[in-house]
């Protein structure tokens, strides 16, 4: 396949079924805006319980995206709201709907050893045409990957949070995935409306490499006493512009999560001072003042 044919709309219409397994904080806006954009979506998860909270979830979301497109319409922003509806479905099989589907994109915990059985439970099922893709934040793509087969239609599909509003996605090749799959993803970013840029699998690609050591010097900034959480806020705010302050900002990505991702990085790599751990940082954790989430982090949202 030559490169202008597989970037043609041949290869745009080659994503048409996705299924996103985790209907989490991402899995639940990756799944809107595909939905959105009108792709036929199956939202895969554990049981029916967290599949029901996923689908309020999304409708209270898009009902928010329709009071802002129509406003002076609503009739049409209800219409936009059940015909995207209608383009999700829900399943607690995922054996079952890979059999339709195009790309596969995992959203589920961040765990090397849960997220390996789940690709390795498909991979021999799956049509071999079905690319398989995961939206981690910190770990790697090929290390993901090195359970499956179809290395070649493997990639990164990093989103951010709120999926719906940040418009970028960071699309990750590795060394393995073809250009074939790689134009596909790239295409597929735009149909879903996200500007896609390219990423090599390295340790938070480019935005989490950039912002996990953004918070984390703020969070030792907060250590060493030299500002307030709030001056250290209005700070990045005012003085670079930045739309959250990197305190609210963690707070907001939640310190489980970034607590996580710097400990992964420190144990790989222990020489980067970048990624040393942050007392702390674990101190909320293990109180489970995980920021916005659970009501409090380094400010109060109770
Ligand atoms: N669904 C639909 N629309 C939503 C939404 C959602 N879940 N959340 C917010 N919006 C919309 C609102 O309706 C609003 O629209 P209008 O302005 O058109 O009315 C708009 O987004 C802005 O929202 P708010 O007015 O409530 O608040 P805000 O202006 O303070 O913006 C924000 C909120 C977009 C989150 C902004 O503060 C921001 O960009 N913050 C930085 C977020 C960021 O850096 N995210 C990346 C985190 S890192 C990551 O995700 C990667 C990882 O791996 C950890
Ligand atoms: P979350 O905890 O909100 O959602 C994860 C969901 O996956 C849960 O609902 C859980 O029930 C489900 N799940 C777990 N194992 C499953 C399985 N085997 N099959 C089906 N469903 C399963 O987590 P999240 O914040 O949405 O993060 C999901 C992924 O996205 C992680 O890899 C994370 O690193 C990445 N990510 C997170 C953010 C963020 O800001 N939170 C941003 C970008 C990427």
């Amino acid at each position: 396949i030559s490169r202008n044919f597989s970037t043609s709309s041949v290869a745009r219409a080659a994503i048409k079924n996705v299924t996103v397994v985790g209907g989490g904080l991402m899995g639940s806006g990756i799944a809107q805006v595909s939905a959105q954009s009108g792709h036929n979506v199956t939202i895969v998860e554990l049981n029916q319980e967290v599949l029901d909270k996923t689908h309020k979830s999304i409708q209270q979301s898009l009902q928010r995206v329709a009071k802002k497109v129509y406003k002076e319409k609503p009739q049409e922003g209800e219409n936009f709201v059940s015909e995207t509806l209608s383009r999700i479905s829900t399943s607690t099989n995922l054996t079952d709907v890979v059999q339709s589907s195009d790309l596969v994109l995992e959203a589920i915990v961040e765990n090397l050893a849960i997220k390996h059985k789940l690709f390795k439970s498909i991979d021999d099922i799956a049509p071999a045409k079905t690319i398989f893709a995961s939206n981690t934040s910190s770990l790697s793509i090929g290390e993901i990957a090195s359970v499956c087969k179809r290395k070649d239609k493997f990639a990164g599909l990093h989103f951010f949070n709120p999926v719906p509003v940040m418009k970028l996605l960071e699309v990750v090749k590795t060394p393995e995935t073809s250009d074939e799959t790689y134009e596909k993803l790239m295409a597929w970013a735009k149909a879903i409306g996200k500007t896609a840029i390219t990423c090599k699998d390295t340790p938070g690609f480019v935005v989490n490499r950039l912002l996990v050591p953004l918070m984390a010097e703020a969070i030792r900034m907060l250590e060493r006493g030299d500002a307030s959480p709030k001056d250290i806020d209005i700070a990045m705010k005012l003085g670079a512009g930045h739309p959250m302050g990197p305190i609210e900002l963690a707070d907001y990505v939640g310190h489980d999560t970034t607590n996580s991702i710097l400990n992964g990085w420190h144990d790989k790599f222990p020489e980067n001072p970048l990624f040393n751990p942050l007392s702390s940082l674990q101190k909320l954790v293990d109180e489970k003042k995980l920021g916005v989430k659970t009501g409090e982090g380094f400010y109060s949202y109770k």
